[in-house]
């Protein structure tokens, strides 16, 4: 029997605690499956009294994640702790300086720093392992670098954070309030320490970064993401989606256009007959267009600390079974000096259909109004909804409008006249449709 690899984790929140407990429950297991034992020699968190319901016999504890990382105690650091720099960033620098192999489910670290990490672990010949920082515990990283060699990625997009899906699931489930349905996915462990990250897109936006290299062999440009998150989302929106064979999903989109490559995080119209339509509660999907393949889907549990736990394992046996003095394949599919600066396309010019929802003041003109901005900006409209509320003394309407394909530039235009005319009540309402399988 080969030597144990030797693992240290700082962090011990929702994941790093289930990581600690099932590598723990299933030693045996692993020790099978990768030829040798995996034993956890130390970890840190910032409080040692606190009961995390897991067994630390036998593991040396470290208040300082960066004076772990340096351990000669250890071949393998797992970073757990979350954010882009700070104690997170300076410990997994450290642990690569000091040669050791690398495991993170930080996707907001590699979003930031990944270009830099990627370098210094490959220029030490060490792994740097991340399958958790992206879709939880879908093997998305793992398909996309090894499995799909040789093809070219057209298109990647899917649903890339479980705290939203899972608030959108149960508004339109459950009729329950965002707030109610944020606080429930806080609760279970889905939710970033700063919610907002999962809210307002960014956490989306991290991993579609990291997607977005591998997919198309770039730089990651996660600055360049064109990003809006859900809070805004109502039960109106939910409810028109629905009456007009929608559902909304906040998705993460990368593909290649004539101006560059598109990275966008939104509230997106899917049909409801789509399969990603079907994709609810805190599950994760992730499409991959490629041209020898086609399209491939993956779906699967995408937060909590089990789900993410079990990419964290599998992270960590890859490096228990890899032997000594192997060449590591590069981190982000193509070695980090090599990857291609990202040339950004124009958001202006994404071409695709909308779902427009206005409240105007209900009085004469204002129909005709809409229709002659939308014309003058060539949005050919595929249908219009309106709802009356004179029965009820109302001086306001609702009109949906959903457009045949056109252009963001285009809206935006006919939206800044609609709104110039006066006959707005307040903000309008705008969701992107995405052609989806
Ligand atoms: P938690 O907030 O539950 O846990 C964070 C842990 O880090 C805690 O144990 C905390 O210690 C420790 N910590 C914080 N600051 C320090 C510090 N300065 N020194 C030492 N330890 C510190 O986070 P999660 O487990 O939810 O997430 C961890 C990482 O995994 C993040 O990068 C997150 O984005 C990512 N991730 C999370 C998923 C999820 O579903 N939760 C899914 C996929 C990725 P203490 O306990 O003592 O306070
Ligand atoms: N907060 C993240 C989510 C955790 O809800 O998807 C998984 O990355």
């Amino acid at each position: 029997m080969s030597e144990a690899l030797r693992v240290g984790i700082a962090g011990l929140g929702t994941v790093g605690a289930s990581v600690v407990r099932l590598v723990t429950e299933r030693a045996a297991e692993l020790t099978r499956q990768c030829g040798r034992p995996i034993s956890i020699v130390a970890v840190a968190a910032r409080d040692r009294s606190r009961d995390r319901g897991i067994s630390l016999d036998g593991m040396e504890w470290f208040d300082d994640p960066v004076a772990l990382a340096k351990s000669k105690d250890i071949d393998v650091f797992v970073e757990l702790i979350g954010g882009n720099e700070g104690p997170a960033r300076e410990a997994v620098k450290a642990a690569l300086d000091a040669g050791h192999h690398v495991v993170t489910a930080n996707k907001a670290l590699l979003a930031k720093h990944g270009l830099a990490l990627a370098d210094a672990a490959e220029k030490r010949g060490v792994l740097l392992n991340y399958e958790a920082a992206v879709a939880g515990g879908i093997p998305v990283i793992k398909t996309m670098r090894e499995s799909l060699a040789g093809n070219t990625v057209l298109r990647v997009f899917g649903i890339l954070n479980g705290t939203c899906n899972y608030i959108l699931t149960r508004m339109e489930a459950e009729g329950i309030s965002f707030e109610d349905c944020l606080a429930d996915a806080q609760r279970l462990g889905y939710a970033e320490a700063d919610p907002t990250f999962d809210i307002e897109g960014n956490d989306t936006a991290h991993k579609l970064a990291i997607l977005t290299s591998l997919a198309f062999g770039t730089k990651i440009a996660a600055d360049d993401i064109y990003m809006e998150g859900i809070s805004n989302i109502t039960q109106a929106d939910i409810r028109a989606a629905s009456e007009l064979g929608y559902r909304i999903k906040l998705l993460g989109v990368a593909q290649k256009t004539e101006t560059g490559i598109e990275q966008r995080v939104h509230p997106t119209m899917v049909p409801t007959a789509s399969v990603i339509a079907q994709v609810h509660g805190v599950t994760n999907a992730v499409a991959i267009e490629t041209d020898i393949l086609g399209e491939l889907l993956l779906s699967g549990p995408g937060a909590g600390g089990n789900a993410t736990a079990s990419a964290v394992i599998g992270d960590i046996a890859d490096i228990a079974k890899s032997r000594p003095g192997f060449q590591h394949g590069p981190v982000f599919g193509r070695p980090a000096k090599e990857l291609a600066p990202c040339k950004k396309a124009k958001m202006r010019a994404h071409a695709g259909g909308y779902f427009i929802r206005l409240t105007v003041y209900d009085r004469t003109g204002v129909f005709a109004g809409l229709a002659r901005r939308m014309a003058d900006n060539d949005i050919s409209l595929e249908s219009i909804v309106q709802h009356s509320d004179r029965d009820t003394g109302s001086d306001r309407k609702t009109v949906i409008l959903v457009t045949h394909e056109t252009t963001e530039a285009a809206v935006r235009k006919a939206i800044d006249g609609v709104t110039k005319d006066g006959h707005l009540v307040d903000t309008p309402q705008v969701i992107r449709i995405e052609r989806a399988g």
